[in-house]
């Protein structure tokens, strides 16, 4: 049996396991969420790397895990290569979707929304000078939607005011952007909060669908005889607080059968 690690600072990569879960249905996954330094979008990059190095390290030599999916991309777009020359099993990671955007976008405005840190970084930059160079790219960094995420999770209704206030920039745009690409993995959680935002209508791509197929060509093909072992899903917080009580059953009803404090210095 394949046992796969899913990380993210929160729940976004719950975005992804979603994904993960319905391309290789039978594959186990362990689900990690740094809660502990949430949100991640607001972290140097110094900090990042080494938190996610260490934390990463020990969770995979106390677990046995055959591949690491970092479910974040601001995460990812700052560690994906130091990741990879740490670990010895394939690291898969999530980044902004520019290129399907600029594939799909008729008017040439593309809106990237995602965290901070992501909408700053170099590796952001050259996905867009790679793949829409010859597009009008507007960006727009924001911590509130991912808490918003958070909450809807925990039963919270989504203030639809406020999420509408952070796009307000491009809604009084005229032409506005036909596309958006959600570069942040909690941002598939309000899909539909965001779609209604944009009354005359908008694409929205996320990297969700990509990174499940990388993550099935790299698994090995599939023996009939593992077939005895059950898939199972199982969660980890690393800060025990009022939230991950409240997002406990949001984790249950998605088919994790526990949802637990892993302990990390
Ligand atoms: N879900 C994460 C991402 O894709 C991080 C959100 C955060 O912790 O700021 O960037």
């Amino acid at each position: 049996m394949q046992q796969l690690l899913i990380f993210d600072s929160g729940v976004g990569g719950l975005s992804i396991f979603q994904e993960v879960i319905q391309q290789s249905p039978n594959v186990s996954c362990y689900y990690l969420s740094d809660n502990a330094y949430f949100p991640y979008g607001e972290l140097d990059e110094q900090t990042l790397i080494t938190r996610l190095t260490g934390l990463l390290d020990a969770f995979v030599k106390s677990h046995p895990v055959d591949m690491i999916v970092i479910a974040c991309n601001s995460a990812s777009t700052v560690a994906l290569s130091s990741l990879r020359a740490h670990f010895c099993i394939p690291v898969v990671g999530v980044v902004p979707a520019i290129k399907p955007a600029s594939l799909i976008s008729q008017n040439n405005i593309i809106g990237l929304v995602a965290t901070p840190a992501t909408i700053e970084r170099t590796y952001t930059r050259a996905l867009i000078d790679e793949f829409a160079s010859d597009k009008e790219v507007l960006k727009l960094g924001s911590t509130l939607l991912v808490k918003l995420a958070e909450n809807k999770l925990t039963g919270k209704e989504v203030e639809q005011e406020a999420l509408a206030a952070v796009f307000a920039p491009w809604l009084t745009l005229n032409p506005q952007p036909d596309t958006l690409v959600l570069g942040c993995t909690h941002f598939p959680l309000l899909k539909d909060e965001i779609a209604r935002c944009f009354e005359n209508g908008v694409n929205l791509v996320d990297s969700g669908e990509a990174i499940a197929k990388r993550v099935a060509t790299l698994l090995p093909p599939f023996k009939s005889e593992r077939l005895t072992t059950a898939v199972s899903y199982q969660a980890f917080y690393t800060l025990q607080d009022r939230q991950q009580l409240l997002l406990k059953s949001a984790f249950l009803n998605l088919g994790f059968e526990s949802f637990l404090l892993y302990q990390y210095a």
